[in-house]
């Protein structure tokens, strides 16, 4: 694996912070170029699998083009935000990236960095060909700025059934009161940290996961759109919630990415961790059978959902050999190849359940009748800048614990970046 020059200068740049690039050619697209550069976080595991697979489909449909791997590893686009934010400002935009649907696209289109689709998608037949309301969060101002790949859930809950038998739990929890329960049944059978945890972004899907059981969606979702107060009672009382389950947590979770966190689920040193269903294809493709899943405990029938999808930046080098991988995102053979090794669900809504996986199937029929909440470490309900704030606030609580102070950094995060009256 060999870096390009341009990505090797900005790994210097970022030094510890980025971890891996993976580039399928040595050579840098340039004008006339065949190649299409791919930005992703999409370097390993399952992750990599629905890549391929897309690319599979590419390579077929595209046959006149070339795929250029530019992923930047780390869980949630940690590290890949960064270089891309980067590029973007010195106006060497990558042919395509990924991007979250919701608040998170919306930056991008509000800093004018992306074209707008509208053509693509009347001659390519995706007008109808997804949810409205998935359209609806990639549309600003009646244009349409990207193509979405899948849809995600982030509210799941992974176990190791083994772990789980030795300490005596046979069914899933399905309240907080329960899940503390069963935390404390795992902990006197031995396991000392049965809640597996990462660092910043995966502490905030947890947080997340526990506000769903707390608030209910209806008030998870005003969180986002200025109708629930970060203040207050209900808040206090979640975060100490919050404050107990960090204690069923490694200790050493700052430190780790979400693979690392599997990795003590899949080593039977943790019992359960709270991951976006991407586990499902990760715990796949490293060939662990021994898994369960279910809904994080008190979310009921929520789906809590995000969405990848691929955008045409302004001043892409090669625009047609772009449109031809959206093309491919978008299509329906596309979709199917793509989500069966991804963990996700298609987002377009003619794809049959035949090929996927268990899981997807299951999560396939709850799409259908549950009820939706967006994410924020996955752009769906939040600005970069507001997940940051929030990412830093929680980060800072995961080594002090002061309840008063994350709840009072929340709130101030929410009048800052979110929604104003
Ligand atoms: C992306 C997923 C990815 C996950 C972990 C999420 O933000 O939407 O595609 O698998 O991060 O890296």
């Amino acid at each position: 694996m060999r870096l390009s020059r341009r990505v090797a200068a900005l790994a210097v740049a970022f030094g510890t912070m980025f971890a891996t690039v993976a580039c399928s050619g040595s050579e840098e697209p340039g004008e006339g170029t065949k190649k299409v550069e791919v930005f992703t976080w999409w370097a390993d595991g399952g992750e990599k699998a629905g890549l391929d697979g897309l690319v599979g489909v590419f390579k077929t449909d595209c046959a006149d083009y070339e795929f250029l791997n530019g992923a930047v590893a780390g869980g949630a686009g940690s590290n890949a935000k960064q270089v891309l934010a980067s590029r973007l400002q010195q106006n060497d935009p990558p042919d395509t990236f990924q991007a979250h649907a919701g608040a998170e696209l919306s930056d991008y289109i509000n800093d004018d960095q992306l074209e707008d689709l509208s053509a693509q998608y009347t001659e390519w037949g995706l007008t109808n060909a997804f949810p409205k309301g998935l359209i609806d969060n990639l549309t600003v101002g009646g244009k349409i700025y990207s193509v979405p790949a899948n849809i995600h859930r982030a509210n799941v809950l992974w176990s190791n059934k083994t772990v789980l038998a030795k300490a005596g739990i046979t069914k899933d929890a399905t309240t907080l009161d329960g899940f503390f329960a069963d935390l404390d049944k795992l902990k006197a059978a031995g396991v000392a940290a049965p809640l597996a945890l990462g660092k910043d972004w995966t502490q905030q899907m947890l947080f997340e996961a526990l506000l769903i059981s707390k608030l209910g969606p209806e008030k998870f979702n005003g969180l986002w759109n200025g109708s629930t107060p970060w203040t207050g009672a209900e808040m206090t009382a979640a975060i100490n919630d919050y404050k107990r389950l960090l204690t069923y947590t490694n200790k050493d979770r700052d430190t780790f990415d979400w693979t690392d966190a599997e990795k003590l689920l899949m080593d039977g040193k943790a019992a359960y961790q709270l991951m976006g269903d991407w586990e499902a294809a990760d715990l796949d493709a490293k060939g662990f059978k021994d898994y369960g899943w279910s809904v994080f405990p008190g979310n009921g029938n929520v789906f809590q959902w995000l969405a990848d999808s691929f955008v045409l930046p302004k001043g892409a080098k090669n625009a047609d050999g772009t449109k031809c991988w959206l093309k491919t995102v978008g299509s329906a053979t596309g979709q199917a190849a793509f989500n069966q090794k991804k963990g996700s669900i298609p987002a377009r809504t003619d794809v049959g359940t035949d090929g996927f996986p268990a899981y997807q199937q299951a999560a396939m029929a709850d799409w259908k009748t549950a009820t939706q909440v967006p994410s924020c470490p996955h752009g769906s309900a939040c600005a970069q800048t507001w997940q940051g704030a929030v990412g830093s606030a929680q980060g800072k609580f995961s080594s002090d614990g002061d309840v008063a102070a994350l709840q009072t950094a929340l709130a101030s995060a929410a009048a800052e970046f979110g929604p104003k009256k």
